[in-house]
């Protein structure tokens, strides 16, 4: 299991939460693809990671809209790399079909990435938020 349900703090708002829950599973199992080495599978897992981490970012940044979060613009740039660098492994992958890459991006930098994008933009956005459900 590359994350945690723990590894990921909770935030003060429950749609957040549930976002983080299902990236966090989505991302288990792709990792999982991965260190099997099943191309087929990793294919396939690859274009839900994709859906789950659009739908992520863009609720997020739909909800930061209607609240007129003071810090929406520095929210989405992190977003924004982020989504670059999916596009660029996807890139790759289509190319070379090396589960490697791969683990090497779930493992050095997306599972970091995540954690520290929680506890640094999350948290504070959903504070500002407060809970929408
Ligand atoms: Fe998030
Ligand atoms: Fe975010």
């Amino acid at each position: 299991m590359l994350i945690e349900s723990k590894d990921v703090q909770q935030v003060s708002n429950a749609m957040m939460n549930i976002l983080h829950e299902e990236e966090i599973e989505i991302i288990n199992n792709f990792h999982d693809a991965v260190l099997a080495k099943d191309i087929k599978k990793i294919d396939e897992l690859f274009q839900v990671v994709l859906f789950d981490v659009e739908d992520h970012f863009t609720t997020e940044e739909d909800m930061m809209e209607e609240s007129n979060f003071y810090a929406m613009q520095m929210h989405k740039s992190e977003h924004d790399t982020m989504r670059g660098k999916i596009k660029d492994l996807l890139k790759e992958w289509n190319t070379n079909k090396d589960p490697q890459a791969i683990q090497t991006f779930l493992e050095e930098e997306f599972k970091h990435w995540i954690v520290l994008h929680v506890a640094r933009w999350d948290s504070e956005t959903a504070m500002h938020i407060g809970d929408t459900m």
